[in-house]
């Protein structure tokens, strides 16, 4: 378990340090990538990990920390909506924005999307980022900020620690999409579609 332990602190360590990029002068293109790349991948990784250990602390501890199941289940309702949320975002939403780059590249012009305007679905998955974040706010303070007892096992240590780094993870996840890269992809769309 302390190897569990370790690489959670050297995740944290690798944030930290990713934190420092300057993402305001990274493209669309560019920005998309890293996102799934970085945070998809990571999310889709914790999201296996998680489940199994949540089971077993459960086992060991639910009846004493009857917080447990709201907990278990509040993450599983979080991963079932981040999964299908990045879906649309690898399969539809960042595509267009790949496309708005390409096209300034290219100093051509784009055709009116289906969905009228990027302002919308981005909004969309803003509400979206939105409603995980209150979830999320939930299970931090049903877990006392991700506190462990007492009495806690090294398995429900390594469930809190797991769950801290998902919620860290989140915030510059949804920050990187909400700040930089939907006001970035408006703009560009504004641009190409007065063309
Ligand atoms: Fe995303
Ligand atoms: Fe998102």
């Amino acid at each position: 378990m302390s190897i569990i332990i370790n690489n959670s602190a050297e995740e944290i360590t690798n944030q930290e340090v990713l934190s420092t990029h300057n993402y305001n002068d990274w493209n669309c293109d560019y920005l998309s990538d890293y996102i799934i790349q970085t945070h998809h991948q990571y999310v889709k990784n914790a999201i296996l990990q998680i489940k199994p250990l949540a089971s077993e602390v459960i086992e060991l501890h639910g009846t004493k920390h009857s917080e447990l199941a709201i907990i278990q289940s509040l993450f599983k309702q979080i991963s079932n909506e981040m999964i299908l949320h990045m879906k649309k975002e690898e399969l539809v939403l960042f595509p267009y924005f790949k496309k708005l780059n390409q096209a300034k590249s290219d100093q051509t012009s784009v055709d009116r999307p289906g969905f009228g305007s990027v302002k919308i679905p981005t909004k969309v998955m803003e509400t979206e980022h939105e409603t995980a974040g209150i979830m999320m706010q939930r299970l931090s303070k049903l877990s006392n900020n991700f506190t462990p007892p007492d009495d806690a096992s090294n398995t429900f240590r390594v469930l809190y620690e797991k769950l801290k780094e998902f919620e860290a993870d989140l915030h510059l996840h949804v920050y990187l999409e909400n700040d930089i890269l939907h006001p970035k992809a408006i703009a560009l769309e504004e641009v190409l579609l007065a063309s």
